[in-house]
């Protein structure tokens, strides 16, 4: 708009300027007629005025489009300083064609596309946020001086808010191991890995920490609790299973031994002798059919048959099935009963379920004279218990004694034949059938059983 103000001033400019050649013309040709030093005279004050007509006209005009550029550039600066401080939808408004606007224009399209640029990064680096935050290891990023820069949310999980940015990470994560290898990757820029194990109570963490290429450092931790406690339990389990082997086979060989040097046998010594060889050759087959039963309860492959069977049925089942062992031991077995509701059930599973409590029953219960087999159903489930009146279980063995191997008096579990594997494979059928399975005992007054079973749709 002004632009084409300043156009018309100028215009008008030269048409001063025309006037003041008219008005030299009207002179020169005046003085054609007059003489020599008027005419000199006569020269001198036409150029004088005609001088200071265009300098009056000139002068405002020259200082009207200094102003109304220096407000251009004045806006230019403006538009400069938003973006310094971020504001990339700052825009300027460019007016006609002159330098100005094709510079106004230029530089509003280089302010679009660095908006679109710092959009694409924002967008790139909440996308690798969120990768960082979906990953399951722990990741923090360390600065050169030693401080927090940024931390994933499992990280943030396991440090809870002692973890910030900017917040020295000695302050932060206070695990021997893990400090020493991001120090390492930090002072000496090389990989280093350990093995963090009081950064979480019961939690072990495989540290991976590595120098960053801008200087700081990055680490990243594993959750190996989950793998080191099955490598465990499987250590436990081989040492567990070649010591039950041992105890019996050393005594067969001793026996074997002492029967093969003795050149004239005593027939009775002889029969007492096979007779603990034959107890222990059983007691070997009995672990073996339990580790054979257990590797089938627990192996993938394990599939149950289920199909609805009414609570009471499964029940009288049992009752029939081991009702003859315990009577012949002199114990009673009494039902308290079972609905005709219908479980969810593997037959044959239930039966070695059934089997495994009413035999410990009698094998620890024994004294008690009685074992009660019943059902209730609760809700979607029907509950079953299996209960002895014999001395029971003291309470701090209740939640271990469905592990592997786990037993309450090893020698006398030993001595009835007992390799503490009987619960745990109760433990996984009823699990596998969707069901809970746990121990309730008073010392003195006996043990019960229970486990539940989903009711059939
Ligand atoms: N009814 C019970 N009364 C008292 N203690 C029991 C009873 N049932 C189980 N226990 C204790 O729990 C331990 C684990 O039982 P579990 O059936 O798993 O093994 P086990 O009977 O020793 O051997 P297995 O059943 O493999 O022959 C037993 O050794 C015993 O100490
Ligand atoms: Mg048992």
């Amino acid at each position: 708009m002004k632009s084409k103000v300043f156009t018309k001033l100028l215009g008008l400019f030269v048409l001063l300027l025309a006037f003041n050649t008219v008005v030299m013309e009207i002179v020169f040709s005046r003085m054609v007629r007059t003489t020599a030093g008027d005419m000199l005279h006569l020269l001198a004050r036409q150029a004088l005025w005609s001088g200071l007509i265009a300098l009056a006209v000139a002068l405002p005009l020259a200082a009207w489009a200094a102003r109304a550029i220096s407000s251009r550039l004045d806006r230019v600066v403006a538009f400069a300083r938003r973006i310094a401080e971020g504001d990339l939808s700052a825009r300027l408004t460019p007016v006609g064609q002159d330098e100005i606007s094709k510079m106004e224009a230029a530089l509003n399209l280089t302010a679009e596309r660095l908006g679109q640029s710092f959009a694409e990064i924002e967008s790139r680096r909440q996308e690798l946020a969120a990768m960082l935050d979906s990953m399951q290891e722990a990741v923090v990023a360390i600065t050169p001086e030693g401080n927090v820069r940024w931390s994933n949310a499992v990280m943030q999980r396991i440090a809870g808010t002692q973890i910030r940015p900017g917040r020295p990470l000695v302050l932060s994560l206070r695990d021997p191991e893990l400090l020493a290898c991001i120090r390492a990757a930090l002072d000496l820029r090389e990989v280093r890995f350990g093995r963090a194990s009081t950064l979480s109570p019961g939690r072990i963490f495989e540290i991976n920490a590595a120098p960053l290429p801008s200087g700081g450092a990055l680490a990243v931790l594993h959750d190996v609790t989950r793998i080191e406690t099955a490598e465990k339990s499987r250590r436990d389990f081989i040492a567990n299973v070649s010591h039950e082997l041992r105890t019996p086979l050393t005594s067969i060989q001793g026996y074997v031994e002492t029967l093969f040097e003795d050149p004239h046998p005593n027939p009775e010594t002889t029969r007492e002798f096979l007779g603990v060889i034959l107890k222990n050759a059983t007691r070997m087959n009995r672990l073996t059919e339990d580790l054979l039963a257990l590797a089938g309860v627990e192996s993938p492959d394990y599939k149950l048959i289920l199909q609805p069977a009414r609570a009471s049925a499964l029940v009288a089942d049992a009752i029939e099935s081991l009702g003859g062992l315990v009577v012949d031991s002199g114990v009673e077995l009494e039902s308290s009963g079972a609905p005709d509701a219908p479980v969810l059930a593997d037959p044959d599973a239930m039966n070695q379920v059934f089997g495994n409590l009413i035999e410990n029953a009698l094998k620890y219960g024994k004294s008690g004279k009685r074992i009660r087999i019943g059902a209730r159903q609760i809700d979607a489930e029907v509950e079953f218990t299996v209960q002895d009146f014999g001395p029971g279980i003291a309470s701090e063995h209740l939640s271990r004694i469905f592990e592997r191997f786990y037993r309450v008096d090893k020698a006398r579990s030993r001595e009835s034949g007992g390799t503490g594997l009987g619960l745990a494979i109760v433990k996984h059928i009823v699990l596998t059938h969707g069901g809970r399975v746990w121990a309730e005992s008073e010392l003195g007054s006996g043990a019960s059983f229970h486990f539940t079973l989903p009711l059939a749709p």
